[in-house]
C-alpha cells in the first residue's frame, strides 16, 4: 500500500495541475488503508478467536510427537496435500485412528508420519502401512475406530497411553481435554460450508467435555452414550481433516487418550459439540489392544 501511494505522488510534470488536490487524495488513501486494516483486526479480536484447528493455537515443534499424520500418496506430492486424517501412535508400530478414515482402503498408497509438527518439513519418521484393522462393529458413526500397523516400527517417539476403564473421570463433563491436528481451521455452521484453510503446522485446542445427556439432545440416536464422548464449545472444535486424531488429557504427568475424533455437525457451531469415539469402552479398548498386538 505504501508503494502505491509513493507511486501516485511521485511528481511527473503532467500531474502538477492536481497538486492542490494531492493532499486530499493522500488523506483519503490513508483513511481507506486504515479502515481496511481495522476490519480484520476487529474480526479476529474479541468476538471471534483467530482461526485455528478451530479456535486453537499453533503447536510448537516437537510437542505431541505421538500425533500421526495419515497420508495418501494419491492426493498429491507434498505431505500437506497427502494428509487426510490424524492418528495416534499407541506403540512402536501401531497407530490408532478412526474407522471412517481407512475403511475399505488399501494399504499401498498410505503413509503415516509421526513426530512431525510442520507437514512441509522433514521432521519425524514416516512409515508405510502393512495392515489395517477396522472395528468389526463399525457402522454409521458407531465404533469409529481402526488400528493401522506400520511396515516398520518407529524409534524414540513415546506412544500415548490409552485411558483405562477406571479413568472415566477423565471424561466427566466440565473437564477439559486437548485435541490436535491439521484439520480445517475455519468454523463451519451446522449446515453449510464456510470455506477451508488447511494449516501446515499442527494446531491444538482445549475443549470442555460435554455431558452424554446434552450430546443426546443435540445428536439424538446418532450419539450412543456408551461408545462416544462429546466435547467442544462455540468456536472451539475439531474439524474436517482432524478425524482419527486423539483427544487426550494429562494425568500424573502422562498423556492418556480419551477419544478418537469422529464426527460433528459443522465445526465449532453453537450448540454442536464434536463427537469422539470412547477409547475406554470395553469392546473398543479390547479391539485396539488386540489389533495392536498383531
Ligand atoms: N469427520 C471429520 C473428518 O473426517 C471430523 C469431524 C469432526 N467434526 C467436529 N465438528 N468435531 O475429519
Amino acid at each position: 500500500m505504501r508503494n502505491g501511494i509513493e507511486h501516485e505522488t511521485s511528481g511527473a510534470p503532467r500531474y502538477r495541475l492536481w497538486y492542490p488536490l494531492a493532499g486530499l487524495v493522500v488523506a483519503l488513501v490513508f483513511l481507506l488503508v486504515a479502515l481496511q486494516g481495522a476490519e480484520p483486526a476487529s474480526a479476529t479480536g474479541d468476538a471471534a478467536p483467530a482461526p485455528r484447528i478451530v479456535g486453537g493455537s499453533d503447536v510448537p515443534n516437537g510437542r505431541y510427537a505421538f500425533v500421526a499424520a495419515l497420508r495418501d500418496t494419491r492426493y498429491g506430492s507434498t505431505a500437506h496435500a497427502q494428509q487426510f486424517c490424524g492418528g495416534a501412535l499407541i506403540d512402536h508400530d501401531s497407530v490408532l485412528t478412526a474407522a471412517h478414515c481407512v475403511t475399505g482402503s488399501s494399504t499401498a498408497p498410505l503413509l503415516v508420519t509421526v513426530g512431525r509438527t510442520v507437514l512441509s518439513s522433514s521432521q519425524g519418521q514416516t512409515r508405510g502401512v502393512s495392515r489395517i484393522f477396522v472395528h468389526p462393529n463399525y457402522r454409521g458413526n458407531a465404533y469409529d475406530a481402526a488400528v493401522v500397523k506400520l511396515a516398520n516400527p518407529v524409534s524414540v517417539i513415546a506412544p500415548i497411553k490409552l485411558a483405562r476403564a477406571s479413568q472415566d473421570s477423565l471424561e466427566a463433563s466440565g473437564h477439559y481435554a486437548t485435541v490436535a491436528g491439521w484439520g480445517n481451521t475455519i468454523a463451519q455452521p451446522a449446515n453449510g460450508d464456510a470455506g477451508q484453510n488447511y494449516p501446515d503446522r499442527m494446531r491444538e485446542v482445549r475443549v470442555p467435555l460435554v455431558s452424554d445427556l446434552r450430546a443426546k439432545q443435540v445428536y439424538g440416536g446418532e450419539f450412543v452414550s456408551s461408545l462416544m464422548v462429546a466435547a467442544g464449545q462455540t468456536g472451539k472444535d475439531t474439524c474436517q481433516g482432524d478425524s482419527g486424531g486423539p483427544m487426550f488429557a494429562a494425568t500424573a504427568g502422562k498423556y492418556r487418550q480419551i477419544g478418537i475424533t469422529s464426527f460433528g455437525y459443522g465445526c465449532g457451531a453453537a450448540g454442536y459439540p464434536g463427537v469422539y469415539t470412547e477409547v475406554n469402552h470395553s469392546s473398543i479398548r479390547n479391539f485396539i489392544t488386540n489389533a495392536a498386538s498383531k
